[in-house]
């Protein structure tokens, strides 16, 4: 099977990695080789560290390795491709543009997902014309190698038969699949998540406890691998405010950025990328205390 990743960053050379990992061949289109060397390069050290951890054999591992390509030429990558899944940043004009060109190129038969976060699928799906019954959501998490979750959306067009093929593809990957039916800002992962670290947010805000607290309290008592608060300084406090300004856009009031969260980005506060956020950093990533 071939399948074509749109763009090499975070997510998709994460996916990449994975579909050649079950045996795909997978080709990533990135805008340049500088891209496509960086895409390589996180594939490479990741699996390395399966190989490390016992989980891949060195002979695996190399011939996942020799199954990702890489191309700058979209009619080329998607020449014969059976599954194309797009992970270009998350701006609706950029992945308008590019499924409309990805229409023109791409095989009829191929399976068609966007990774998007929480954009809305229909509005994709509409710059690919008579093709829109084509797209799903198919929204992987960070980093796909290792989150086990695929959540699938379907947008106001989308072909019931392609959310069961997409089901299909995600669970050849090893994917645990959850289907949001409607096409709702955020689904369900990304809505339910933006709630509950904006009510820590509320919470530090109101002084209820301290950001280190208030985290401790959901890993433990939830068994959250990490809290919201760190999490948000991880993912940067600016992309956050961005994501929930557009589900309150959807959702109402409840998702409105508080004060002191559009401060903290005027001030540029913005988590770990500039050295302080929820916590504060020194200059090697650790939080000082
Ligand atoms: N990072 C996360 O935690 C996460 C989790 C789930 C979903 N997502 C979603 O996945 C998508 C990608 O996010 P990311 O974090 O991997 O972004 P990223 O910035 O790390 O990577 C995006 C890549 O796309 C490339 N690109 C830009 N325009 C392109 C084009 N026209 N054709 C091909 N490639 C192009 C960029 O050069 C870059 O390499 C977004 O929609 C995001 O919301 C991200």
């Amino acid at each position: 099977m071939k399948v074509v990743v749109l763009g090499g960053g975070i997510m998709g050379n994460g996916i990449a990695q994975l579909a050649a990992t079950a045996g795909d061949d997978a080709v990533v289109r990135d805008v340049g080789e500088a891209q496509l060397e960086r895409a390589f390069a996180a594939v490479e050290t990741s699996l390395a560290r399966f190989v490390k951890s016992g989980r891949l054999t060195q002979a695996d591992a190399d011939a996942a390795r020799a199954r990702v390509r890489g191309t700058t030429d979209l009619a080329a990558a998607l020449d014969g491709a059976d599954v194309v899944v797009e992970a270009v940043p998350e701006v609706l004009e950029l992945k308008r543009e590019l499924w409309a060109e990805v229409v023109e190129h791409a095989p009829v038969s191929a399976l068609l997902g966007t990774n998007t976060s929480q954009l809305s699928i229909t509005s994709i799906a509409a710059a690919l014309g008579d093709h829109a019954p084509r797209l799903v959501g198919v929204h992987f998490f960070n980093p796909p190698v290792m989150m086990r979750l695929v959540e699938l959306i379907a947008g106001l067009r989308t072909d019931p038969a392609e959310v069961e093929r997409a089901r299909a593809f995600a669970e050849r990957l090893g994917k645990t699949v959850v289907v949001c039916r409607k096409d709702s800002p955020g689904f369900i992962t990304s809505r339910a998540y933006a709630i509950l670290r904006l009510e820590c947010v509320r919470m530090l805000e109101e002084g209820v406890a301290s950001a280190e607290d208030i985290d401790t309290a959901l890993k433990l008592g939830f068994n959250f691998p990490m809290g919201p608060l760190e999490l948000g300084d991880m993912n940067g406090v600016d992309t956050y405010v961005h994501a929930i300004d557009g589900l309150a856009e959807a959702h109402g009031e409840r998702f409105r950025a508080t004060v002191g969260l559009r401060n903290m980005v005027a001030a540029g506060r913005l988590g770990r990328k500039s050295g302080a956020g929820f916590y504060d950093y020194d200059g090697d990533g650790r939080v000082i205390r």
